[in-house]
C-alpha cells in the first residue's frame, strides 16, 4: 500500500484520532487519555494519502507491551490497515527485546479477536465485568513470541 504510511502521533492528530474513537466505541478514550498516550507511552497513526485512518496504542512495562487501543476508520475497515499497524508495531518492539505482548478485547468483539488471533494472539484469562457501556467481560490475550513467561 504505496499511499499509506505510519508515523508517531502528536497533538495535532487528536481532532482526527477522536472523531474515529468516538464513531467506533461506546466509550470512547478522551483528549486527556490520548494526551497522555502521546506524553508518557507509544502511540502512532497510520495516514492514507496523509489523511489519518487509524491508530495504535501501547505501554512497555519491562519485557511486556500492552497494546491499549486501536482502531481504523469504518471506510478504511477490512483492507488490511489494522494487520500493517499491529505487524509494525510487534516486529519493532521485538527488535527492541519486548518478549511478551497483552491486551484485553470484549468478549463480543469478533472482528478484533479473529484479528488477534490471526496473529497468534491466544486467551489467556477474563476480566469480569471490565468494560460499561455495555457491561461485559474483557478477554485478556497474549502474544508469546519466544514461548510464556513463568508467570503465565
Ligand atoms: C478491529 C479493527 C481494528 C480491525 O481493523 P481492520 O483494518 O478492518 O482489520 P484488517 O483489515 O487488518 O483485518 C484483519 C483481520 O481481522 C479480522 N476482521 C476484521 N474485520 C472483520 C470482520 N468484519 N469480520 C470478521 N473478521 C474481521 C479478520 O480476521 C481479518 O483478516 P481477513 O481479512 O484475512 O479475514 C476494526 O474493526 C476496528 O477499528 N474496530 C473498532 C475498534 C475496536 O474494536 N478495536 C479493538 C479494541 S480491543
Amino acid at each position: 500500500m504505496d499511499n499509506c504510511s505510519i508515523r508517531k502521533m502528536n497533538q495535532e492528530d487528536l481532532s482526527l484520532v477522536l472523531e474515529i474513537e468516538k464513531v467506533l466505541f461506546t466509550s470512547p478514550w478522551n483528549q486527556e487519555m490520548f494526551l497522555q498516550e502521546i506524553e508518557l507511552h507509544d502511540s502512532y497513526v497510520m495516514e492514507i494519502e496523509e489523511v489519518v485512518a487509524g491508530y495504535i496504542c501501547g505501554w512497555e512495562v519491562g519485557e511486556e507491551f500492552h497494546i491499549t487501543n486501536i482502531g481504523v476508520k469504518q471506510s478504511f475497515q477490512r483492507k488490511g490497515f489494522a494487520s500493517q499497524l499491529l505487524f509494525e508495531l510487534i516486529s519493532s518492539k521485538m527488535e527492541k527485546g519486548f518478549r511478551y505482548f497483552f491486551l484485553e478485547v470484549r468478549e463480543s468483539n469478533f472482528k478484533a479477536i479473529h484479528l488477534y488471533h490471526k496473529f497468534g494472539f491466544e486467551t489467556i484469562g477474563k476480566r469480569k465485568r471490565y468494560y460499561n457501556y455495555p457491561v461485559e467481560d474483557a478477554l485478556i490475550m497474549g502474544l508469546f513470541p519466544y514461548g510464556k513467561p513463568d508467570y503465565i
